[in-house]
């Protein structure tokens, strides 16, 4: 559990200056971060029942997830209920604004105790009424005579592992996940988001017919913008990205306005928020686009099978909207993400998947697809793959990055 006052004091500026000057830097001589050669990743990652039963296991079931923002509980008795790869989560600030998260599973027979998110001191089970609080205690039982040879303390909602970090709630879904341990290394890079003050406008929910890596895939490079959103995108982004990773985590950004007028300017003269788009990267997959004003989370979460997987896209304003047309304004970004992902690159995605099930033997992904690279390393590193289902190098030619 994590306290409503722990919030720390916020730098000035969203995204890392040093970012928006390496950003710089890249755009100035027509470049972008890259590794040092193409790899090869067979088609099994995304076809082999058995590894996505590995990683169902190792990677969901006993892994970390980032389910949202502590501002999506804004004061004392809030609660917000998540679905986390299948899992039915409940997550709660007490009266005395501490966060609590449960299973919201009901310990008489298992029916969730809550649905949606508000302001709550009590959650009135709808099967047989049990009433639970928001510490997790059963405080209420009809015909509690009938259950009296159960100690009624061992009733209460199962805990979950949980922690705010800068206000990004991280869930665990087994007692051996520490949130804190396994966020460790990306840590101090969030306290200038604000994760505290966020304020959900709306999510949108697709289950699509492609492994969840795909879907994860398709958020890691700039690569395909000028070709898949030619007619979208593609005059407002620029692929000059540069990257850092974090233990398993990572992060990308890059320049959101096309007239790069930015280049032109001293530095003191740079605009502030910096025009561009960054993109966390969280194990093992969480997605979130940090645009100036907003957050735009993604998760993603595996499916009942191999080929098939869910995806939550959730919109958040950085901070509690204040009139209706900056909800509407937000609901409008919310819904430009939502059709440019839902029209353009899950559909691509899920001909990928068709692809790797057609017996095409590898995907690739090129120096200039460094994230990809990274994440697919993280996977198999995480799940501990054998060693003949490991990307391989295939290329060992210099890469030149000038576009
Ligand atoms: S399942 Fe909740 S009260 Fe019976
Ligand atoms: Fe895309």
């Amino acid at each position: 559990m994590t306290a409503l006052d722990e919030a720390p004091q916020r730098s000035a500026t969203r995204f890392p200056p040093e970012l928006t000057r390496r950003m710089v830097d890249r755009m100035r001589d027509g470049s972008l971060d890259t590794f040092p050669h193409a790899v090869a990743e067979p088609t099994s990652a995304f076809t082999d029942p058995v590894r996505f039963e590995r990683e169902r296991d190792v990677l969901f079931r006993h892994g970390a997830h980032v389910v949202g923002w502590a501002g999506e509980l804004p004061g004392p008795n809030t609660f917000v209920t998540k679905e986390v790869a299948g899992v039915p989560v409940l997550i709660t600030r007490d009266g005395h604004g501490e966060l609590h998260a449960f299973l919201n599973a009901c310990t008489h027979r298992g029916a969730q105790v809550a649905q949606g998110c508000g302001e709550a001191r009590r959650f009135t089970c709808p099967y047989h009424a049990w009433v639970f609080d928001p510490i997790g205690d059963v405080v209420g039982q009809p015909e509690a005579w009938a259950f009296a040879d159960i100690d009624r303390s061992t009733l209460g909602l199962r805990q979950l592992p949980l922690a705010s970090i800068h206000g990004l709630l991280v869930v665990g879904l087994s007692d051996d996940v520490d949130p804190q341990a396994e966020f460790a290394a990306i840590a101090d890079q969030l306290d200038s988001f604000g994760y505290d003050q966020h304020e959900v406008i709306c999510t949108e929910t697709f289950s699509l017919r492609a492994n969840w890596k795909i879907i994860v895939d398709v958020n890691l490079e700039a690569y395909h913008v000028k070709f898949l959103h030619r007619e979208s995108l593609n005059a407002f982004v620029m692929n000059h990205a540069v990257h850092d990773i974090f233990g398993r985590h990572a992060r990308w950004v890059f320049p959101t306005f096309a007239d790069a007028s930015i280049v032109d300017l001293p530095e003191e003269e740079w605009p502030e928020p910096a025009p561009l788009t960054l993109v966390h990267m969280f194990f093992p997959s969480c997605v979130i686009l940090e645009t100036p004003v907003s957050s735009q989370m993604l998760r993603i979460y595996p499916g009942d099978r191999v080929g098939e997987c869910t995806v939550e896209l959730t919109e958040a304003s950085i901070r509690p909207v204040q009139s209706e047309e900056e909800r509407a304004a937000r609901g409008l970004g919310a819904g430009f993400t939502g059709k440019i992902l839902g029209g353009e690159d899950f559909p691509v995605a899920q001909q990928c998947q068709r692809g790797a099930e057609s017996g095409l033997q590898q995907f690739v992904f090129g120096a200039i697809e460094p994230m990809l690279q990274h994440w697919h390393a993280a996977w198999r590193d995480a799940i501990a793959a054998p060693t003949d289902d490991v990307a391989v190098s295939i290329t060992m030619a210099p890469v030149d990055s000038e576009r």
